[in-house]
C-alpha cells in the first residue's frame, strides 16, 4: 500500500447532540482515487470540513503526512498541500475567467509554498494559467467574465483553481452537484484524467454511487456520521448492508430518476 497521506482517528463532531461525523478512522494513500459516498446527511461534508480546519473536532485527530495538523487553520493547511475548493468561493464574477486562473497562481506564490517550482517550465503566469484552462477544458472561455459561466463551466472553473494551488491531495465535494445531466460525463472524464495524467491523490464526495463506480479505486461508505464499510467500487456496491443504508437514505430512488 503507497504512503498514507491523511488519516483521521476517531473523528467525532458534535453538533448539539447530534454526532454528525463520529469516531471516523479513514487513511487516505498517495496516488489514489477515494471516494466517500453516503446518503445526504450522512456527515461526507462535514468530515471534510473537519479534514480541511473549517470546522475544529469534538474529538479525535487529522493527520497530515505524519503531522497532527488537527489545531491548525484552513490556510495553514492549504500551504501544507491540502487543497479544498472552499477557498474558491473566492472567484471574482466581474473578473476573466483566465485573470480569475492567475490570481490562484499568484494566491499560491504569496503562500510561499513551493513557489512556482511545479511551473518553472512556463514563460509566465499567462502561459501557467493558459494550460490549467486547457486542463479543464475551459480554453476557449479565457477572456470571459468569470459570473457568465454556466453552471457545469463554474465548477470547471473551480477545478481549475484548485489545481492551480499544486495540492498533494485534492478534497472535492460533489463536482457535479447541480450540473446539467448531460454534463456530468465531462467533469468526470476531467477528474479521471486528472488523477491518470497528474498522478494526483483525490478524495471525492459524492452520493450517487453509479457515478463513481469507474473511477474510484476505494470507496469509503458513511452512514449516520460512521464508517459503513470500506472496499472497491464492485464490493461495496454488492454489499447488502450498503444497499440498505442506500434504500434507507433514498439513494438509488435519486440515482434512478
Ligand atoms: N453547522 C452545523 N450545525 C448543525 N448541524 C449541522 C451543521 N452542519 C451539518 N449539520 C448536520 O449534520 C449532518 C451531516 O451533514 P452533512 O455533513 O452536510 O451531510 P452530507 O454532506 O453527507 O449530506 C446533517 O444532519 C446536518 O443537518
Ligand atoms: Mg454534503
Amino acid at each position: 500500500m503507497s504512503e498514507t497521506l491523511i488519516e483521521t482517528k476517531n473523528l467525532t463532531i458534535n453538533f448539539g447532540g447530534l454526532k454528525a461525523v463520529n469516531k471516523v478512522s479513514i487513511s487516505i494513500h498517495k496516488g489514489l482515487f477515494t471516494t466517500i459516498i453516503g446518503p445526504n446527511g450522512a456527515g461526507k461534508t462535514t468530515l471534510f470540513n473537519l479534514i480541511s480546519g473549517l470546522l475544529q473536532p469534538t474529538e479525535g485527530t487529522v493527520i497530515f503526512k505524519g503531522t497532527d495538523i488537527t489545531r491548525l487553520s484552513p490556510m495553514q493547511r492549504v500551504a501544507m498541500g491540502i487543497g479544498r475548493s472552499f477557498q474558491l468561493t473566492n472567484v471574482f464574477p466581474t473578473l476573466t475567467v483566465h485573470e480569475n486562473i492567475r490570481l490562484a497562481l499568484q494566491a499560491k506564490n504569496r503562500t510561499g509554498y513551493r513557489i512556482f517550482t511545479s511551473y518553472k517550465r512556463f514563460r509566465s503566469l499567462e502561459e501557467a494559467a493558459t494550460k490549467l484552462l486547457e486542463d479543464v477544458l475551459l480554453h476557449d472561455r479565457g477572456n470571459f467574465l468569470a459570473g457568465s459561466l454556466n453552471h457545469g463551466e463554474q465548477r470547471k472553473l473551480e477545478l481549475a483553481m484548485v489545481l492551480a494551488l499544486k495540492p498533494d491531495v485534492l478534497l472535492l465535494d460533489e463536482p457535479t452537484a447541480g450540473m446539467a445531466l448531460e454534463e456530468v460525463p465531462t467533469m468526470l472524464e476531467l477528474l479521471e484524467k486528472t488523477k491518470k495524467e497528474q498522478d494526483n491523490t483525490i478524495l471525492l464526495i459524492e452520493h450517487k454511487m453509479d457515478l463513481v463506480t469507474k473511477l474510484s479505486d476505494t470507496v469509503i461508505v458513511l452512514v449516520n456520521g460512521s464508517v459503513l464499510t470500506r472496499g472497491t467500487a464492485a464490493e461495496v456496491s454488492e454489499d447488502p448492508e450498503v444497499l440498505k443504508a442506500y434504500l434507507g437514505g433514498g439513494i438509488l430512488n435519486e440515482t434512478t430518476a
